[in-house]
Parts: structure tokens; sequence; C-alpha cells
């Protein structure tokens, strides 16, 4: 088998240089935030520079970003934040949207049995019950050391002064304009009278400041009961959607105990179900374990091959054991444990298994009792926080809620409609992920801290749907066994599969021709060429006792420390 040779590495490199914003990560020695917006970067710095710790500063670009990236960033969609505290404690919050009440089985279904994406990606019925705003105040009362008033000021600002629009954001808001205008609400903030918004000008966003500064006056119960919700279940009445005040009411936060998988001496902290996240990540590093790489193998069909391999059983085993662990048994002390681990990496031969005959895992009797956004953060007290969180596709379902300024998710699409049915990101799912009232739709968000002897190392996530899991698994594996710095590591192609379809995708240079040549012969499938990811990591040099942030040249964020 031929290896990659170093000089396509090169080649790499200065390609990719072309689009870098910066050439090498930011170094900072007092604290970092990474996000998808350099402006709501920006806000979480100023936290930390008047004294706030990571969590104040996380919240304050979470809320930031609903203003600044409202593609991702959100207060009507939900997420994940995976923290490690300078006393050592790691936990996680879980504060994905929930199925409403109202929801059933078939709800995304005619009545031949067809699945109709249409209602769960487009319409008031795609759209779980928001919990966001619940996630950032609990991180913020719990965690945090700020006033709610303090930390939330500046995305009121944002949204009530405005901000000049970029070349990007302006062009990400105007692909949706033929969507935007013909939905009333959506057409009043993100077009001009139904035309494309112009590089420059300044978006104002008057309805979101006020419903920002009702959250800053009430906090959580603000947005989850009285006006506030009274108005979204009308809104979602007189447009076919099934929220119901209760709905809003009965919606918690779970804090639950993260994932932590062990990788050649390395903690990797990460989130539970309702992600898959954590235990994807955990099992794919736990076959990974058996396989050793030399630095000039990174790219090689050798490794290329390996790698999806294993991402084919990991995506069986999604598919068929992974929901909501509040309302299915998921199996995830067997999946998570070393000995599973062995069992795949034991199937993996010379050759490629096609799709069809990868079969979930058989769980030992007993055993067990688009768009998206991610933002890491560090403080120099030793606080690290990992958060994604997401309205699910760009925009979410489009749909602004008249009079509140905030765009409603389409997560509903995560729980699988129908068995076989691809939601879409063209991840089928089973019996663990059906949708039932009240239960969390099954993630890909992998936030997650890597630990270094009991201390954080790398603090990493991505966007991505379900190419979320595989790009967060290639910058952990590119910076522990192949030593690259965290702008190397976020910054080199990365490749993806996700068992059906039985390919694999890669980004541009990410396979050589003799690489994709060597691959077909093993039998594997070459997909399609795309951008893969965009990942916001900050690397924590625990011996210069400093951080190195970058956020990832596919976006148009920015690391930025002091
Ligand atoms: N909505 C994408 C995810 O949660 O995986």
């Amino acid at each position: 088998m031929r290896i990659f040779s170093k000089v396509l590495i090169l080649i790499f490199t200065f390609s990719f240089a072309s689009y870098a914003q910066e050439g090498n990560p930011v170094y900072a020695k007092n604290g970092m935030v990474v996000s998808a917006s350099t402006l709501a970067s920006q806000v979480g710095l100023e936290i930390l520079k008047r004294g706030g710790n990571a969590i104040d500063a996380a919240v304050a670009t979470g809320f930031a970003l609903a203003v600044t990236y409202p593609a991702a960033g959100n207060i009507g969609g939900g997420g994940f934040m995976v923290i490690h505290l300078a006393d050592g404690k790691n936990t996680t919050l879980d504060f994905r949207e929930m199925a409403p009440i109202k929801a059933h089985k078939n709800m995304f279904l005619d009545s031949l049995g067809n699945f109709l994406p249409d209602l769960s990606q487009k319409s008031w019925l795609g759209a779980g019950v928001p919990g966001t705003v619940a996630g950032l105040v609990y991180a913020l009362e719990e965690y945090g050391t700020m006033d709610l008033e303090e930390v939330i000021q500046p995305a009121i600002d944002l949204s009530k002064n405005g901000f000049h629009l970029d070349y990007r954001l302006a062009n990400s808001i105007n692909s949706e304009n033929e969507v935007f205008k013909n939905i009333e609400a959506s057409k009043k903030i993100f077009t001009r009278d139904g035309e494309k918004l112009k590089i420059g000008e300044l978006l104002v966003q008057k309805d979101l400041a006020r419903t920002l500064e009702i959250i800053r006056d009430e906090g959580s119960d603000g947005f989850y009961e009285d006006e506030m919700a009274k108005k979204i279940v009308e809104e979602s009445d007189k447009n076919g959607g099934i929220f119901t005040i209760e709905d809003f009411e009965n919606y918690k936060v779970v804090e639950r105990d993260p994932i932590i998988g062990n990788y050649r001496g390395y903690e990797i902290v990460s989130m539970p179900p309702p992600s898959s996240g954590g235990i994807c990540l955990s099992e794919a590093l736990n076959a990974l374990e058996h396989f050793t790489f030399k630095r000039e193998e990174w790219g090689s069909s050798r490794y290329i091959h390996t790698l999806t391999e294993i991402l084919k059983q990991v995506y069986a085993d999604r598919a068929e054991h992974m929901g909501d662990a509040d309302y299915y048994n998921v199996p995830t002390n067997y999946l998570i444990s070393k000995e599973y681990g062995e069992v795949i990496k034991n199937k993996i031969g010379e050759t490629a298994r096609p799709a069809t005959e990868f079969h979930p895992a058989e769980i030992p009797r007993f055993k067990e009792k688009e768009e998206t956004t991610h933002f890491s953060v560090v403080d120099k007290f030793g606080n690290a926080v990992s958060t994604t969180y997401t309205l699910n596709g760009s925009y979410g379902n489009k749909i602004v809620v008249d009079g509140l300024g905030f765009l409603l998710n389409n997560e509903m699409d995560d729980f699988s409609a129908k068995p076989g049915a691809p939601n879409m990101f063209g991840l089928m799912g089973s019996e663990a992920n059906s949708i039932q009232p009240m239960k969390r739709m099954l993630s890909s968000m992998t936030p997650t801290i890597v630990l270094k002897e009991g201390k954080p190392l790398l603090v990493v996530g991505s966007p991505g749907g379900s190419t979320i899991i595989t790009s967060v698994l290639q910058v952990i594996i590119n910076v522990l066994d192949f030593k690259m710095n965290v702008y190397e590591a976020i910054n080199a192609p990365h490749i993806h599969h996700q068992l059906f379809p039985d390919q694999i995708d890669y980004e541009p240079f990410g396979l050589s021709e003799d690489v994709k040549q060597n691959l077909i012969s093993l039998g594997q499938k070459i997909g399609i060429e795309r951008y893969l990811g965009r990942v916001e990591a900050i690397y924590i040099d625990q011996n210069k006792n400093c951080f190195f942030g970058t956020s990832d040249p596919r976006g148009f964020g920015k690391a930025v420390g002091f």
C-alpha cells in the first residue's frame, strides 16, 4: 500500500493558506474565545477581560451569536455545553430542544406512510421546544460569576444599534432571500422589502433586542412563561404548529454526567445522549487506539481506509442504538468500552467491507443497566467551556416568530420520522430515535474537552450535522497522533463516511489521485468533494501556560484572546 507523501502535505498547506484568515493559531495568555462570529468572540473576550470566567464569557458569546450569526446562533434552538471547572469537576448541560407534548410518531408521514421532509424541515411543526435560553441562563446561574444583565447586554446592544453586514454574512443571509421574502415575519428582518441586503448595511433587530431585554429582566421565566410563551403559542396556532403553553412551562435543562473516554492516556470528555457525539467519538477512538500511524502517514490510504472502516461501524451503531436515553435504553457502557473497541478492530481487514455488511453492535446481555455552531472558551483560572448549539438547518426553519424577532429551529427533523428514511443529513434511525412527546431528538453535536493529567489540553467542537463527529474526531487525532498544531489540525482536509451512502466524502485537496486509486483498489467508494465541518478550537499549552486558538478558515469566525 502506498504511503501519502510529505510533498502532498506541503501542497495542502500551501493550497489552504489561500483562504485562511489566520496562518497560525492565535496566541493568548489570559483567556480566549473562539466562535463563528468575530463580533460574538469579541463580546466573550470583553467579559473575560472584565474578570468573568469561561462560563460567563460562553454565555455572553452564546447570546451575541444569536444576533450576529443568525444562521445558527440562536435563542430559538438548543444545544449542549461541556464544562471543565478549575476544581477538576467535569459536567455537561443538555439544553436540546424537546418534542412538543402534541408530537406523535407519524406526524411527518402522509396517509400512505411516506415521509414528508417539508413538514419536518420548513414548517412550524418542524420546531422543537427551544432550550437555548434555559441552557445559557442555567449555565450562568450554576457556574458563572456575573449577572445575566451584564453578560446579555452586549447582545441587546448589537441587536438594538445594529452592526454592519460584512461580505460573508450578507451573502449568507441573501442566499436564503427567496425563502425569507415569502415569510412575512422573516422578510421584515432578513430582506429590505423583499430585496437582498447590501454588504455594509446596518442590520438592526429591534424585536430581538426587546426579547433579549425581557430575558435580561425576567431571566429564563421571561421566555418560558407569561407573555412571551403565550405569544409563541399564538403564532404557532396561527401557522399550523402544535406548541402549547405547557411545552414551555415543562422545559428543563438537564445536567448530565459526561461521556469520558480514555485515548492513549488522554481523557476525552464529551456529550452523552441525547447527543450521539460523545459515544461515537469514544467508540471510534477505542478502535483507533489499536493502530499506530507515523506522522508522515497522515492522509495515506492505510490511515483513511482504517478510519473509514471504523466510521462505518460507528454510524451503524448510531442508527440502531442511539436516542434520548431518558426514553430509550442506550447501551452506552458497551459501546464506549475498550472491549467493543477491540471487536471493531478485529473486523477491520485489508479490504473494505460494503456498508450492507455492517450490523449494529450485538449488545451482550446484562451489560447495561448546516446549521449548527460551536464556540470554545478558556479562562486564566483553569475553566474550559465547549458549547455547540443549533437551529438545525441553516437559519432553522427560516421562520421568525413575528414580533419576537428570533428564528425557530427545525430540529424535529433530527428524529427518525420513519425507519429507513434519511433526514436532511442522510442519517437513518430506528425506534431508539422515534418521535415521542417531550423526548429530545438525537444529535451529532460533539462539544468536547480533551484532558491531559486532569487539565484541559484541547477544547473543540464543530457544526456540520452528521459530519460533526468525523470533523471533531479528525482534529483530535491530528493533534494527539499527528502532532499538528491546532491551526494545522483544523486546516488539514477531513474525510467523512457515515455508512450510508457508502462513500468517502473528502475536502478539496483531501485525497490525491493515487490515494483515491489505492482506496478504490481496497474496495472503498469515493464520494463527493465538499467542505466538512467548521471547527472552533483552543489548544492549551500546559508547559508554557498559554492558549493557542483557531477559528476554522472554512467559516468566518475568529479566535480572540488577551
Ligand atoms: N441538528 C444537528 C445535530 O444536532 O446533530
